[in-house]
């Protein structure tokens, strides 16, 4: 309960776009009557007031004398400087980890430390005490697949470089020791950067959905490390078993050690996390203490419910008695951040930010107010919010705001969100087998080149040497490969297979995508392509409603048997004749269809859509696939 009359009061501590999203979020509880942000920026919507923060000790009094419910923290500055044990030494509740719990963040070594004891999987690294040892670790040292130099303790996001050389790694060693001569030098990963976060209280945590940031200034992840120039929440590729994976492995163990040293957690826990799904792996990369900025701009906005309650649950000690998760809404959101131009190295201010007050979903940050005019203010600016039923929606949204609002040399990434840099940091390759004409191949094709469809064609595999679909990609400049079946028979099957993977998988497909290729296959020849999770990596196409109509007359049958309704099947490839668990279905009505020519038309115009949007959906969800159970998951579409 509050001790004011019409609702809480609540104060963010902040200036940035975090600040903003944190502050609108706690402004929609029911429950909170005014929002107050310190010092907040002049972008800020007039309904927050702004104190200004001086002291901690100073404002820790004001809040007393102005009944203030709940404090929430957003920078991590504050809090490795121990604003939240001063807050509460005033008997001030503060939504935020104490200093000594906040090293988590503000000492890589302390949390490197606390993941060895806790058993969180990490990277190998090596702690330096000065410049000359990481320079020996890096010339003398065994890092074949490349290193990261971190600086020891709080840099803005900026106390890390990811090096591929030696001469790389030498130089970021020189630099990074201007800001602490402590650094750590640690192996490179691979896989996807996931940014995972969890309302934390003691042993208690309450995860949020993931989400992701890109940190690179420029397009294609290029350029100096920045603060965040976008986000993106949900984070397509990770399937709902990670969440249960990761509190177990990461947010149990990690609080449990941080209370058993007496540094107990409370507040948002960020886990930055490399995530390897093809070999169901991940690491830790670092812990940081507070929400993300941009991650908070895409998570706020998608949590359900009262917010404000679960800040205070967490401050007062109580969030064992909610729930588990988050609730969050199906909807996706996307945030582009705008920065100013020489971010990171010397951001320039004072440039007049032109149609600022038409921007209708937007987070404020380096903005300064002079007379009437908005004018930029130090690095990232500000950044628009996107929300739509999917990723794509939520992405044009978020960029279709920037017709709005503008200023000079103002810095975006244009790839925020864009299909190609979602779940594959390179484009998925696909290589398609087919024995006829291959319309199916050009659809696909086609779908790719008008950027529909993420993938390459790595290779075109026929089994029959005069099929047109091989001179078909041949003028399209793509790869072809043929093992003519004829030369093996059906008694040297198992040679002919041999002979097929050996020639497919040197081009590296990720997926086999069956288009018209009329041979089955054998156990043997799936086992060749089957994830580490068991499914099939090969679709099919069939044109009919599987179970029905097997075999390779599938419309002739479909007509002579005078069904009204037949239709396409696209599933994933098992060793009976068009088995394998359904992916999609589309039915199509033939009552008044005359001839077979007429049934086949109508069926391949379906399958030239359905197989090129289900490919789609299978190379950004493949990592979902496990689930499938023949029929589970099949997505039925009509006409
Ligand atoms: C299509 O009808 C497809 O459904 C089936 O074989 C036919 C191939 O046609 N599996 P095309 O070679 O793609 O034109």
């Amino acid at each position: 309960m509050s001790a004011n009359p019409a609702g809480a009061k609540v104060v963010v501590v902040g200036a940035g776009a975090r600040e903003h999203a944190l502050a609108w979020k706690l402004s929609a509880s029911p429950q909170v009557s005014q929002v107050i942000v310190a010092p907040g920026n002049d972008g800020l919507p007039s309904k927050f007031q702004r104190w200004e923060l001086g002291s901690y000790d100073l404002f820790a009094k004001r809040c007393v004398q102005e009944a203030i419910d709940l404090v929430v923290i957003g920078p991590d500055n504050p809090l490795a400087d121990g604003i939240v044990d001063i807050l509460e030494a005033h008997g001030v509740l503060a939504f935020g980890p104490t200093r000594k719990a906040a090293q988590i963040e503000s000492s890589k070594i302390f949390a490197k430390e606390v993941m060895r004891a806790a058993g969180i999987p990490t990277g190998l690294y090596k702690v330096c005490e000065t410049a000359e040892q990481a320079q020996r670790e890096v010339e003398e040292g065994d890092w074949p697949n490349g290193l990261v130099v971190k600086a020891e303790g709080l840099a803005f996001g900026k106390g890390v470089q990811v090096c591929e050389t030696r001469k790389q790694a030498l130089a970021a060693v020189s630099e990074l020791a201007l800001i602490s001569p402590r650094l750590l030098i640690e192996e490179r990963l691979s896989g996807e950067e996931v940014s995972w976060m969890a309302f934390c209280e003691g042993a208690a945590c309450a995860l949020l959905e993931p989400a992701r940031d890109y940190k690179r200034l420029r397009e294609g992840d290029e350029g100096p490390n920045t603060g965040g120039m976008g986000a993106l929440s949900p984070v397509p590729g990770i399937a709902p078993h990670w969440a249960a994976r990761i509190r177990r492995e990461v947010f149990e163990p990690v609080l449990t050690e941080l209370k058993k040293r007496g540094c107990e957690f409370k507040g948002v826990l960020y886990a930055g996390l490399m995530v390897d799904c093809t070999q169901e792996r991940f690491w830790v990369l670092e812990f940081n203490a507070r929400f993300g900025d941009p991650e908070a701009q895409v998570l706020l906005p998608r949590i359900q419910g009262d917010f404000y309650e679960w800040c205070r649950a967490v401050a007062l000690g109580n969030l064992a008695k909610l729930p588990c998760d988050v609730p969050f809404s199906k909807e996706a959101a996307v945030t582009v951040v705008a920065a100013a131009p020489g971010y990171p190295q010397a951001p320039k201010g004072g440039i007049l930010i032109h149609g600022f007050e038409g921007v209708a979903h937007f987070f404020s940050a380096a903005i300064r107010k002079d007379g009437d005019r908005y004018l930029t203010n130090g690095g990232r600016i500000f950044s628009t919010l996107g929300m739509g039923r999917d990723l794509g929606e939520a992405r044009k949204q978020a960029y279709a705001q920037f017709s709005q609002v503008h200023f000079e040399g103002m810095q975006i990434r244009s790839d925020i969100a864009q299909k190609e840099s979602l779940l594959f940091s390179r484009t998925p390759r696909i290589a398609i087998f087919a024995s006829g004409r291959g319309s199916n191949f050009t659809a696909i094709l086609n779908s790719i080149r008008k950027g529909e469809l993420a993938a390459q064609i790595c290779v075109v595999f026929s089994d029959q040497r005069e099929a047109p679909v091989i001179e078909l990609a041949r003028s399209e400049g793509i790869p072809v490969s043929c093992v003519p079946f004829v030369e093996f028979g059906r008694a040297r099957r198992r040679e002919f297979e041999e002979r097929v993977i050996e020639e497919v998988t040197s081009f590296k497909p990720d997926f086999i995508v069956f288009a018209g290729f009329m041979r089955l296959v054998s156990r043997f020849f799936i086992d060749a392509f089957r994830s580490s999770k068991g499914y099939s990596r090969i679709v099919n196409i069939h044109p009919s409603l599987l179970p029905s109509f097997p075999g390779s007359k599938a419309y002739a049958q479909a007509f002579e048997h005078g069904v009204k309704v037949t239709g396409v099947s696209v599933h994933l490839v098992e060793e009976q004749m068009d088995e394998g668990p359904i992916l999609a279905q589309e039915a199509f009505d033939i009552s008044d269809l005359k001839t077979l020519d007429e049934v086949e038309k109508r069926g391949l115009a379906i399958e030239h859509r359905l197989y090129p949007e289900i490919l789609s959906w299978v190379l950004q969800e493949q990592f979902h696939l496990e689930n499938l159970a023949p029929g589970g998951r099949t997505r039925v579409l009509q006409d």
